[in-house]
C-alpha cells in the first residue's frame, strides 16, 4: 500500500480516537464477512475503511499494537466446528487498485531486495478467486485434514465436508512430499449458484446473496451430506507446512499441484515487468464475464521462493505478493424511498429502497445510505436517479444522484429528529473534547424504545454471542410483541412460565412439541457461556467480539470485570486499568464504565446472573526466542538487507532500536561494526553474528 499522509491531518489524540473507532467498525465487518458469511458493506467501502486505518498507523506508528487489525486476518473461528491450529499461518494479501500502485509494488520489491534496475525479476499473475480459502493437509499422500482460514491462525475443521468435493483428491499422485499442506480457494460456479438458489426458492428457504456466500455456507455445513449436494470447486495456489518442497519457484509449485492431481487456474502466467503484469490484468479483466465463476482481481507473486523467503511478511500480508483488485461494478436506478432503521444502540440508519436493478449479475433493491451527513453531502433526494455500486457484497452503496434526471420539485431529504419507532428525540452526541457532532443520530429512548430492546435481544441470542439455536430474529420479534421476552433474563424463565401458562408454546403457530422442546434445550445449553461471548452478548457500546475477548482475558471472571467496571468513573484507577488493557483505550473504557454505572443495566444483569454462569477464560501464551527483546543491527549484513533484517526481527516480536543503550538485549554485528559494537561490549550486552542470528531465529 502507498505510504502517504492521511487525507486529513488529525492530532495524535484525534488519530487515536479515529483509529479506535475504525478498528471497532472494521472488526464488526470482519465478523460479518468471515464469521457469518453475511457482509453488510461493499468490498470497496471496507477497503476504504481499512486504508484509512492503515494510513493512520503509517502516520502515527504508536497506534500499532499487537492487537492492531493490520496484524490480523479474518475472525476467530465459529465454535461449532472443531478447531485446527494452522502449522503455518494463513495470511491475507494487501490490496492495490491503480496502475501506479503496480509499478510501486514492483519497485518496492526491488528496493527491499537491493536488486539493480536491470536485474531480472520474475513475477506470476493469476486471477484472485472470490471464494473461501482452505488448507488441505496430506500425510503420506493421503488427505487427513481440511481447515478453513478462520482468523489465520486457527480455522475450522471441515475435513468431512471437503471429502465430498470431487475436485479435491483424497490421495495425491506422483510422489508428493511426506507432509504437504495445499492451500487454495473453494468456490461455486455461476451456473451451480443459480441452480442452488432456484432450489432454495422452491423450498421457501433463504437465498444466498452471491456465489461466495453460497460456497462458504455449503462448506461450513454441520452435515456433510448437504455439502455433497452443493457442487463446489477448487483451485490450488499456495501451500502451508511441507516436509519438502517439490519446486523452487511459484510457477514450479503450481505445476507440482497439477501433477499431484489438483485443478490450477489456467490463467496463471509468468511476467517479467510491471507492464507484463498490467497487460495480463487487462486480459483477465476482459475475460472476467466469461469465466463462469467470480473473481475480484489479479494476484501478483514473486516467482522465486528464495526471494519470497527473503521478502517475508509485513503484519498480515506477504511483501512478495499483492492483490490488484477490480473496480466495483455500477448501475443506475431510481431511489423510491428512504427508510430509517433503529439499531441496538439506537443508531438511526438510513436505507435506500430502490427500483430493482441488476448490478454485476445480482438484483439490488436496497442500498445503504450510511448516515445523515452522507445524504446531505451527496444531496440525495427521494425520486432521484442514483448510481449504485456493488462489489461482491450484500448491501451495495449509493454513489450519488444524477442531477440531470432529478424530478421537478424533489426536496432535500429531511432526516428525522425523532425515533421512528418510539418517538423519543433522536440526537447526535457532541464529543466533549472536539466539540464535533457524532455522525450517527441516536434515539434517546433507550429504556422505552422497543427497537433497541428487540435488537439488543437479537444480539444477545445471536451466533457469536450466546448462540441460542431456535431463537432467531423472527422468534424474538414474536416473543417480544407478545410480552413473553422483554429482557435477556426472560429467555431463561421462558420454559418455567410456559409450563404454568395456558397458552403453551407448542400450541402456537409455527411451533410444535418438538420445536418447543428443542428451543428449551437450546436455551438450557447456553446457561454456561464462555466469558468472552457473555461479555460480547451484553451489547456494551464499542465492545465487539475482539474487545470482549480482551476484557475477558484481562479479568478472567465476570465478577472481577464487574467489580472494576462498576468503579470505572472518569479519572478513577479502575477506568485507567481498563484503558490500559492492550488494544482497548479511552473510548472503550468510558463505554464500559457507562454501561455498569447505569442502574437499569445492573438490575438486568442481576436477574440474568441468576440463570447464567459465564465460564472463565483459559490463558493463551505465545513466544519466539526474541519476542519482547530490543535488538540492534550494526555493521554490514551479508545475507539480507537492513530492511529485511528489521522486518524479520519485528515479525518475531522483537523491537529494533537504532542505537545501543542499557535497554538493548541483543546486538547483531556484521563486518565493519564500530562504535555500537564497542558500546555493547562495554555495557556487557550479548553480541552475536549474522549467522547466529539466522540460527537463533530459525532462518538458517
Ligand atoms: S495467495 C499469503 N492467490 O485472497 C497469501 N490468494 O486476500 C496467500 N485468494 O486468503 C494467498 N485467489 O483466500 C492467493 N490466486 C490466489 C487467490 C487468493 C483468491 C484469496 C485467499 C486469500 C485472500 C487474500
Amino acid at each position: 500500500m502507498k505510504k502517504q499522509a492521511p487525507t486529513t491531518h488529525p492530532s495524535a489524540a484525534q488519530a487515536r480516537r479515529e483509529h479506535e473507532r475504525l478498528g471497532a467498525e472494521i472488526a464488526a465487518h470482519d465478523q460479518r464477512y468471515y464469521g457469518e458469511d453475511a457482509p453488510s458493506v461493499s468490498d470497496a467501502e471496507y477497503d476504504s475503511l481499512r486504508r484509512r486505518y492503515e494510513e493512520l498507523e503509517a502516520a502515527f506508528p504508536e497506534l500499532v499494537t499487537s492487537e492492531s487489525l493490520t496484524r490480523k486476518v479474518g475472525v476467530a473461528p465459529s465454535e461449532k466446528f472443531a478447531k485446527v491450529r494452522h502449522k503455518a499461518p494463513m495470511l491475507s494479501l494487501g490490496n492495490i487498485f491503480s496502475d501506479d500502485e503496480v509499478l510501486e509494488f514492483v519497485a518496492r520489491v526491488r528496493r527491499f531486495l537491493g536488486l539493480a534496475e536491470e536485474a531480472p525479476l520474475a513475477i506470476t499473475a493469476e486471477p484472485k478467486i472470490d471464494g473461501l480459502s482452505c488448507s488441505l493437509r496430506y500425510e503420506g499422500g493421503a488427505l487427513v485434514q481440511a481447515a478453513t482460514r478462520g482468523d489465520g491462525f486457527e480455522g475450522e475443521d471441515v475435513t468431512a465436508n471437503v471429502r465430498t468435493i470431487d475436485e479435491i483428491p483424497h490421495a495425491l499422485r506422483d510422489d508428493p512430499p511426506e507432509i504437504f499442506e495445499v492451500r487454495g480457494e473453494v468456490y461455486m460456479a455461476h451456473a451451480d449458484f443459480a441452480a442452488l438458489n432456484a432450489r432454495q426458492a422452491a423450498a421457501s428457504k433463504p437465498l444466498f446473496a452471491n456465489p461466495r456466500n453460497a460456497a462458504a455456507g455449503s462448506l461450513r455445513q454441520l452435515d456433510p451430506a448437504i455439502t455433497a449436494q452443493r457442487p463446489l470447486h477448487f483451485f490450488a495456489y499456495a501451500w502451508g507446512e511441507a516436509s519438502a518442497l517439490p519446486a523452487d519457484t511459484q510457477m514450479g509449485m503450481v505445476s507440482a499441484f497439477k501433477r499431484f492431481g489438483f485443478p490450477v487456474n489456467p490463467l496463471t502466467i509468468l511476467c517479467h515487468s510491471a507492464e507484463d503484469l498490467l497487460s495480463h490484468y487487462r486480459r483477465i479483466e476482459a475475460l472476467r464475464a466469461t469465466l463462469g465463476y467470480d473473481i475480484d482481481g489479479v494476484v501478483y507473486k514473486v516467482d522465486s521462493l528464495a526471494l519470497q523467503q527473503r521478502l517475508g511478511f509485513v503484519s498480515r500480508s506477504p511483501r512478495w505478493a499483492t492483490a490488484h483488485k477490480f473496480p466495483a461494478e455500477k448501475a443506475t436506478t431510481v431511489l423510491r424511498d428512504i427508510e430509517i432503521q433503529v439499531g441496538r444502540t439506537g443508531a438511526l440508519t438510513p436505507v435506500a429502497r430502490l427500483d430493482p436493478v441488476t448490478v454485476g449479475g445480482v438484483v439490488v433493491a436496497n442500498a445503504t445510505l450510511h448516515n445523515e451527513d452522507e445524504i446531505a453531502r451527496k444531496d440525495i433526494r427521494i425520486g432521484d436517479t442514483v448510481t449504485v455500486q456493488r462489489a461482491g457484497d450484500v448491501i451495495p452503496q449509493i454513489l450519488g444522484p444524477i442531477l440531470e434526471k432529478r424530478p421537478n420539485g424533489a426536496q432535500p431529504y429531511a432526516f428525522p429528529q425523532t425515533c421512528p419507532v418510539c418517538g423519543s428525540a433522536a440526537l447526535r452526541e457532541i464529543d466533549a473534547k472536539t466539540g464535533t457532532a457524532d455522525v450517527v443520530r441516536r434515539c434517546t429512548g433507550r429504556l422505552v424504545c422497543p427497537a433497541q430492546a428487540i435488537e439488543g435481544l437479537k444480539h444477545f441470542a445471536s451466533r457469536n454471542a450466546l448462540d441460542i439455536e431456535g431463537l432467531g430474529d423472527k422468534q424474538i420479534e414474536l416473543f417480544f410483541r407478545e410480552g413473553l421476552i422483554r429482557t435477556p433474563a426472560d429467555i431463561f424463565t421462558l420454559e418455567a412460565r410456559d409450563r404454568a401458562s395456558l397458552k403453551k408454546l407448542k400450541d402456537r403457530e409455527g411451533y410444535g412439541e418438538t420445536s418447543a422442546r428443542n428451543l428449551f434445550s437450546a436455551i438450557d445449553a447456553s446457561r454456561k457461556p464462555p466469558l468472552n461471548r457473555f461479555v460480547f452478548a451484553l451489547g456494551i457500546r464499542h465492545v465487539g467480539e475482539t474487545n470482549a475477548r480482551r476484557l475477558a482475558r484481562h479479568f478472567g471472571s465476570f465478577e472481577a470485570l464487574r467489580a472494576v467496571a462498576r468503579e470505572a468513573l472518569e479519572g478513577s484507577e479502575a477506568r485507567a486499568e481498563i484503558n490500559n488493557i492492550e488494544g482497548l483505550g479511552e473510548v472503550v473504557a468510558e463505554a464500559v464504565g457507562d454501561f455498569f454505572a447505569e442502574p437499569h443495566n445492573e438490575t438486568v444483569l442481576d436477574a440474568l446472573l441468576e440463570h447464567v454462569t459465564p465460564q472463565p477464560m483459559e490463558e493463551i501464551a505465545s513466544s519466539s526466542p526474541v519476542a519482547g527483546k530490543t535488538v540492534v543491527f550494526t555493521g554490514s549484513l551479508e545475507r539480507m538487507t537492513r530492511d529485511e533484517a528489521k522486518a524479520t526481527a519485528e515479525r518475531l516480536g522483537a523491537k529494533v532500536a537504532a542505537s545501543v543503550s542499557k535497554k538493548t538485549d541483543l546486538v547483531i554485528a556484521g563486518p565493519g561494526a564500530g562504535s555500537k559494537l564497542a558500546k555493547a561490549v562495554e555495557l556487557g550486552i550479548e553480541t552475536i553474528s549474522e549467522e547466529d542470528w539466522l540460527k537463533l531465529t530459525g532462518q538458517a
